[in-house]
């Protein structure tokens, strides 16, 4: 491009994700569980209306979204015209932050929170404030604490994606009350559905009418549409008029609309994959600490483990890699003594524990 052509020079601070340090080489590996996907697949039912849609994929969806908007809904009892649909909840972190952000304004985040939160912000010239946590969870005193006058948005993920922690209701409560009204709080509840503790909230309760909190949400996970690419948001009238002035017109495809609204109807599928994600989380800790390392309590389809240093962490990670099973590397996210693994298949988790049994590494 000519010396003259310029792209905001804001964006010289940002990294785009395909060579960054959390990008995967995911060719050919037998065991994929890295990318917290959906050990069973897509619901069938999902499947199926993709099929059927296949042959009317020459017309744009309807503009409006109106039966997507509206299954959503009717599954969450909330409101059907304070929905936002995008290409994943990646899609609506991205609009939410050109809708609100501008140069300079700073956005609060967890220290290990969702790798996009460094990253969105600075997409729309804003400044990424990073806070530090207490063993790996968010320090909600210490984000209060970091409130300047330039502070516009908090993002957070609510379990945590890497370290899979959670905040209770009361946490978030007492937060919400302390929080400044005029900043916008993104409460990102990916991972909602694995959820298993009744003091959690998915936050919907509090995207009312008048607010600033928005929550978003995503088909990518217990629902396995992650290569679809859908996602919702839902927040007051004003927040969800401003995503859809910075929306363009088909962010999401007919297919994928067509299939959020089939997998919404698939409740067998979606709570076979609880219950296996649970039974195997659960499995899996004691595994690992059996092992003699630190696995996290998580609660979502994930689970962080902790070893004696990153050398050891990068040993195991390879010694896995060479028999097929791909697990996450956490350097990028600066826990390079850690490794993250998804809730894979019955098979993949055999064939995870089995081989890290087998590892001589541990002992001594
Ligand atoms: C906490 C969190 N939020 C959002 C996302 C993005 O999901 P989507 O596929 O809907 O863009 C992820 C994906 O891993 C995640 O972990």
């Amino acid at each position: 491009m000519p010396d003259t052509l310029r792209a905001h020079p804001y964006l010289s601070k940002l990294t785009s994700y395909a060579s960054s340090p959390n990008k995967v080489e995911d060719e050919g590996v037998t065991c994929r569980l890295c990318y917290n996907e959906s050990p069973f697949g897509a619901s069938p039912k999902a499947i199926e209306a993709i099929r059927n849609v296949a042959a009317g994929i020459h017309r744009y969806p309807e503009m409006s979204y109106r039966r997507l908007h509206e299954a959503i809904g009717k599954k969450h009892t909330i409101d059907p015209a304070r929905i936002v649909c995008g290409a994943g909840s990646d899609d609506l972190l991205v609009l939410l932050m050109h809708a609100f952000i501008g140069e300079g304004d700073e956005v609060i985040h967890s220290e290990y929170g969702y790798s996009m939160y460094p990253v969105a912000p600075r997409i729309a010239g804003g400044v990424p404030v990073s806070v530090p946590e207490i063993d790996l969870r968010t320090d909600l005193n210490a984000m209060l604490r970091a409130v300047t006058p330039r502070t516009k948005a908090v993002l957070m993920a609510n379990p945590n994606n890497p370290t899979g922690s959670w905040l209770t209701r009361a946490e978030i409560n007492a937060f919400l009350r302390e929080l400044p009204p005029h900043i916008l709080f993104v409460y990102d509840a990916a991972y909602a559905e694995f959820m298993e503790e009744s003091d959690y909230s998915d936050g919907l309760e509090w995207a009312g009418e008048q607010g600033r909190v928005v929550v978003t949400r995503t088909f990518s996970k217990i629902y396995g549409l992650s290569g679809l690419r859908l996602g919702w948001c839902y927040g007051s009238h004003a927040i969800v008029e401003a995503v859809n002035r910075v929306r363009p017109p088909f962010n999401v495809s007919l297919t994928a609309e067509c299939a959020g609204v089939a997998a919404l109807q698939d409740d067998a599928f979606a709570e076979k994959t609880r219950r296996h994600n649970a039974v195997w989380r659960e499995r899996l800790f004691g595994e690992l600490q059996q092992l003699g390392l630190k696995p996290y309590p998580s609660q979502g389809n994930f689970m962080l483990v902790r070893f004696s240093n990153p050398r050891h962490a990068s040993d195991v990670f390879n010694y896995l890699k060479e028999q097929s099973i791909l697990i996450r590397r956490m350097a990028g996210y600066g826990l390079a003594d850690c490794l993250r693994i998804s809730i894979g298949r019955e098979e993949e988790m055999t064939a995870l524990i089995k081989a890290l049994h087998q590892y001589k590494g541990f002992k001594g």
